[in-house]
């Protein structure tokens, strides 16, 4: 499991306390996310991280920013993203077990670093439940198509 990061300059501080972690449980992962003292609107740094989970690079994206609300909103407009704000343990396990959710969202000024943690640890070892959400997810997928069909006329 290789992981893709990405913050703003609201998601920095957190971000550095996430790769210690992940450095300390030993997951692979590429740091696309700004240092502290450097801006990039979140928008941008969800698109340059989800792009990456899209081609493969990397097979899943934590992305930080503020809230987590604004990075996800703009993650999830890019197809193929399932992108999710967590602040709590059940919503990270359950947008994994029920949405496959291939990106978790946390917000630097919402969740200190011990739940972070914890939220990253439940998002990379909760495999999604499949069955009858498969077809929930491919309806997702359906969505964007339909859009891209829109785009189009
Ligand atoms: C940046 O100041 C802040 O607005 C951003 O990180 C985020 O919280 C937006 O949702």
């Amino acid at each position: 499991m290789k992981v893709g990061i990405g913050n703003d300059h609201a998601g920095a501080e957190l971000k550095m306390e996430i790769v210690k972690h992940l450095d300390e449980i030993g997951v692979d992962y590429i740091d696309y996310g700004v240092a502290v003292g450097e801006k990039i609107d979140y928008p941008d740094a969800a698109e340059m991280v989800c792009k990456e989970v899209i081609n493969g690079t990397v097979d899943r994206a934590i992305l930080i920013c503020g809230t987590g609300i604004g990075i996800s909103i703009a993650a999830n407009k890019i197809n193929g993203i399932r992108a999710c704000a967590c602040s709590d343990a059940f919503s990270a396990k359950y947008t994994r077990l029920h949405n496959d959710a291939n990106a978790l969202c946390l917000g630097g000024r919402v969740v200190g670093a011990g739940l972070a943690n914890e939220l990253v640890d439940i998002f990379l070892t909760t495999d999604f439940e499949g069955g009858r959400h498969q077809r929930r997810v491919d309806l997702i997928t359906k969505l964007e198509e339909k859009n891209r069909v829109k785009e189009q006329n």
